[in-house]
């Protein structure tokens, strides 16, 4: 059975909380039950994680190395900034999709550029909670491709 990870960085944690007209009111708990009961229908296997260090997110990605056959990565702010988790992907070459809850192209300019969109399988924004339910069905279509 696939394995996928679903990692969440920074202040995901707060999700459903944390400024809900622009992530949603659903918790990370929810999203978390939600997206393993989805792959679990679709016969793939989901673990989640989350993190508030850049260290542990760059750790997972590691260890996912040999563990799942791919990554739904939501770095959260560290996508802005972090060259760190941008080549911990580039380095363990774990297929990767990037997620983001809200459309940060339609945000502030900070939030335009993404140092990990370079080395991503590909991105989807935009959708809300939705999002990973999306980003499932695009890295099981990407594994099926690659095989
Ligand atoms: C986010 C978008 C980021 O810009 C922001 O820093 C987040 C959440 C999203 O899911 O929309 O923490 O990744």
């Amino acid at each position: 059975m696939p394995s996928i990870l679903v990692l969440n960085g920074p202040n995901l944690n707060l999700l459903g909380l944390r400024e809900p007209d622009i992530y949603g009111a659903t918790t990370l708990a929810e999203v978390e039950a939600d997206v393993i009961a989805y792959g679990a229908g679709k016969g793939v296997n989901v673990t989640c994680q989350q993190s508030n260090q850049e260290g542990a997110l760059v750790d997972a990605i590691h260890a996912a190395r040999g563990t799942h056959d791919g990554i739904i990565l939501n770095a959260g702010a560290y996508t802005h900034t972090s060259i760190a988790l941008r080549d911990a992907i580039a380095g363990t070459q774990v297929p990767t999709v990037e997620l983001h809850l809200s459309n940060i192209h339609a945000r502030e300019s900070f939030r335009h550029h993404s140092m990990i969109a370079p080395v991503a399988v590909g991105m989807i924004c935009g959708f809300g909670a939705a999002g990973y339910s999306l980003a499932l069905d695009a890295i099981i279509g990407h594994l099926g491709e690659t095989g």
